[in-house]
């Protein structure tokens, strides 16, 4: 349970490039944290594994493009979240313009992201250090249900 509450800081190995990019997305473990590593138009993308609306597994959601951001949809109940910032997307009304347009805008940052870096083949993610709570943090252990407690 220590490995939870401190996991080691630094990039943890996830595995080999063509293997990663074969699997499409794989679901790591790394100091007691569930962890999508995706890869997606080439690039990897690594966020927490379950939702922070309701702790959905976002492993099989579908990626689409919403406002210029490629975003997961979550199987549960289809929130959106941007991959690279981990920001919960919703679909407004631009009333700026006439006539008003649909828009996506940002709920600001709801998911933890982590990142990815690649060395000869090799791929790691680094854990975000952002001690501030993240929504995600909550389905993540009790690390994270005190982490809200006290936020
Ligand atoms: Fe993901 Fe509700 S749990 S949208």
């Amino acid at each position: 349970m220590e490995e939870e509450e401190q996991p080691r800081r630094g990039p943890h190995f996830v595995g080999k490039k063509d293997e990663l990019i074969e699997a499409k997305r794989t679901l790591i473990t790394v100091g007691g944290r569930d962890i999508l590593v995706l890869h997606h138009q080439g690039v990897f993308y690594a966020l927490d594994c379950y939702c922070y609306h309701s702790g959905g597994n976002l492993q099989n959601g579908d990626i689409e493009e919403l406002g210029s951001r490629l975003c997961i949809t979550c199987p549960k109940h289809k929130y959106k979240i941007s991959l690279a910032e981990g920001e919960g997307m919703f679909k407004g009304t631009d009333t700026t313009v006439k006539p008003p347009v649909a828009k996506w805008y940002t709920k600001g940052v709801k998911q933890r992201v982590h990142a990815v870096t690649e060395t000869n083949g090799d791929v790691y993610i680094t854990l975000s250090d952002d001690r501030c709570y993240i929504e995600s943090d909550y389905y993540q252990g009790e690390v994270g249900k005190e982490r809200r407690a006290k936020a």
